[in-house]
């Protein structure tokens, strides 16, 4: 990441926290070790991937609801495209529109860093993705930047689908 976009995403997670505490916002960028590690345990929980995140680097996102940490996502930067991953809702909480509200996030994060478009794999959320606006893609598509992350060379089986979303 570029002394930029790291000092970006430094003033992003601050003006959250406070956002979060003025507005009671319940969308919260993961900035302490102790969030992090409840957002690695609630993403397990739904069977995703956690080891290779890092807070410190990608913007990662959980939805909190009466102090409970109840949603997960989170978006890798990879030059001009992000890597949406870790959307999850707890069980129990689904379909009452969290995973929704933390994608529309994500996506306005990635209009904002102008990136030209949002990439994602996914083995069980096809249905969920199509709803905002992402669409299949072949592997062979996706820039070879992002075939280089975790994501796409280890941590999802060759069954995932890819799906991107064009923003520009
Ligand atoms: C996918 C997930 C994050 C959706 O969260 P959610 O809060 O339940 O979703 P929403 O309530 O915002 O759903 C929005 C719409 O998508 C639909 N939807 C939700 N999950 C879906 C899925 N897995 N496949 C297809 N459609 C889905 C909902 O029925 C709803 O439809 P509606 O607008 O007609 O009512 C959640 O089901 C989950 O955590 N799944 C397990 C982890 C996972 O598969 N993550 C994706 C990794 S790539």
């Amino acid at each position: 990441m570029l002394r930029d976009e790291k000092n970006e995403l430094d003033s992003l997670k601050k003006l959250m926290s406070w956002l979060h505490l003025i507005m009671e916002s319940p969308l919260v960028i993961i900035a302490t070790n102790d969030a992090f590690q409840e957002f690695r345990t609630l993403l397990k929980s739904s069977s995703l991937p956690a080891d290779d995140l890092n807070f410190q680097r990608d913007l990662l996102v959980s939805y909190v609801e009466d102090n409970v940490m109840v949603g997960t996502g989170g978006l890798e930067i990879y030059g001009d495209y992000g890597l949406l991953r870790s959307l999850s809702v707890r069980l129990g909480t689904r379909g009452k529109a969290l995973g929704t509200a933390i994608t529309e996030f994500i996506i306005a994060q990635a209009r904002e860093r102008k990136l030209k478009a949002i990439y994602l794999l996914t083995e069980t959320a096809r249905g969920f993705f199509l709803r905002k606006g992402f669409t299949d893609v072949s592997r062979d598509q996706v820039p070879a930047v992002l075939q280089q992350s975790s994501e796409f060379a280890h941590v999802c089986g060759k069954s995932a689908i890819a799906m991107h979303l064009l923003l520009s």
